[in-house]
């Protein structure tokens, strides 16, 4: 049977990727096998004792029963645990913490909390689209801050008209910054925080990222600025390569979280009891983090040294497993990436532009932009980087 799809999913935009993904196909048909940097999804194995302490916790609960909307108080106090040591930030597990089902659908369903039609979120581009797609489905609408090299692909805040302002009710953040690496400071939370207050807007981190940081200092968190009107999301799925367990959580302002936990009452049954037992035990142990860091970081560099050998601007990202490569001047990002899914280079990047909203003022910050995400091997990454170097001069042609 066809029915006719929804409204709000026909509104709904898609991007062209099948102009890569076609090219992806071909190269298989031909054998050759590309190196693929477009979908972020790590593939680095779950650590031992996270899948021990699942597989453990599966005859703890034996017998089942929903677990709790808002997180066991087990899993709520472990969160709480790890926020104090890794922010020296003080939460409630009561009223302040509640888990989500991975970071994408407390981001996605956040918005139904406050966002009525009419309302305004301010919205990172370019961006993880929930945040987009999450205040679409609210009924509100999107007000576009380009995250652009000249701020630091910071927003700039000033550039938001009072009149928009006046209507917004969320401001999203995304640091450590996917998809272009950015990392922001304490200071900068904190004026933002106030910017926020000061006009009743939500400033809502979110933190999945935090934990990839290849800074000498920890990545700070938006809670460290405040915590009355301020929200951080987090996951467990970069950390500690757990992307298929979906759990996360969100933390911070008392209002929003119990709010939140009022629209997830109505939508799901909470994360299974073991997999809350088994990201405690992720929690608990820092040393797998500190493990893949130093893999990404090498895969980065990999592939930093090989675009600056080529002539292009050295974007090494500061955090996250994304790789923001500007490309050559004159080009733009689809061209730059179909060149490099020829068959004598092989190697898959997203364009920018599929991944960013046109801005205000018309341009698309992601226009010369092709992101890689750091989730091959390193010899795979070595490979990629070989078959760069020895195309440089049809790629940059
Ligand atoms: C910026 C950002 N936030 C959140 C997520 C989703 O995390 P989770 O797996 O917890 O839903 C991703 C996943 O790629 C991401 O890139």
């Amino acid at each position: 049977m066809r029915l006719p799809r929804s409204n709000r999913l026909q509104a709904l935009e898609s991007y062209p990727f099948a102009v890569i993904n076609e090219k992806v196909a071909e190269l298989r048909a031909r054998g050759i096998e590309p190196v693929d940097f477009g979908v972020g999804d790590p593939r680095t194995p779950t650590p031992e004792i996270v899948r021990e302490e699942c597989k453990t916790a599966l005859d703890r609960h034996a017998t089942s029963g929903y677990p709790p909307y808002k997180g066991s108080q087990p899993y709520r106090e472990a969160v709480a645990a790890w926020v104090k040591r890794r922010f020296g930030v003080e939460l409630d597990p009561e009223t302040q913490i509640t888990s989500t089902i991975g970071s994408k659908e407390g981001i996605f369903n956040f918005p139904l909390a406050y966002v009525n039609p009419g309302d305004v979120v301010l919205c990172p581009t370019p961006a993880y689209p929930p945040y987009v797609r999450g205040t679409q489905f609210a009924g509100g609408s999107c007000y576009f801050l380009p995250l652009l090299a000249e701020n630091d692909f910071l927003p700039d805040l000033d550039a938001v008209p009072e009149a928009v302002a006046r209507k917004a009710k969320i401001l999203w953040l995304n640091y450590p910054n996917s998809p272009t690496g950015a990392v922001a400071t304490l200071d900068f939370f904190k004026r933002t925080l106030e910017w926020g207050r000061e006009r009743g807007i939500l400033v809502v981190n979110d933190e999945a990222y935090s934990e990839i940081s290849f800074q000498d200092e920890p990545h700070p968190s938006i809670l460290q600025a405040g915590i009355e009107g301020a929200l951080s999301f987090q996951s467990m799925s970069k950390r500690s390569a757990m992307t298929g367990w979906r759990i996360g959580w969100t933390a911070g302002d008392t209002d929003a979280v119990l709010a939140f936990r009022e629209v997830k009452t109505n939508i799901d049954s909470g994360t299974p009891w073991f997999i809350q037992d088994a990201a405690i035990a992720a929690l608990q142990d820092d040393a797998h983090v500190k493990a893949m860091v130093k893999e990404y970081r090498i895969k980065r560099d990999l592939l930093a040294d090989t675009f600056v050998g080529i002539g292009l601007p050295d974007c090494r990202p500061a955090a996250t497993i994304h790789f923001w490569q500007r490309v050559p001047e004159g080009m733009d990002g689809l061209t730059f990436a179909q060149r490099l899914v020829e068959p004598g280079v092989a190697v898959v990047g997203t364009p920018g532009a599929w991944i960013s909203d046109p801005a205000p003022d018309g341009g698309n910050p992601g226009h010369s932009y092709v992101r890689f995400s750091l989730v091959p091997t390193i010899e795979e990454t070595q490979t990629a980087c070989a078959r760069i170097k020895a195309n440089a001069s049809k790629l940059l042609a």
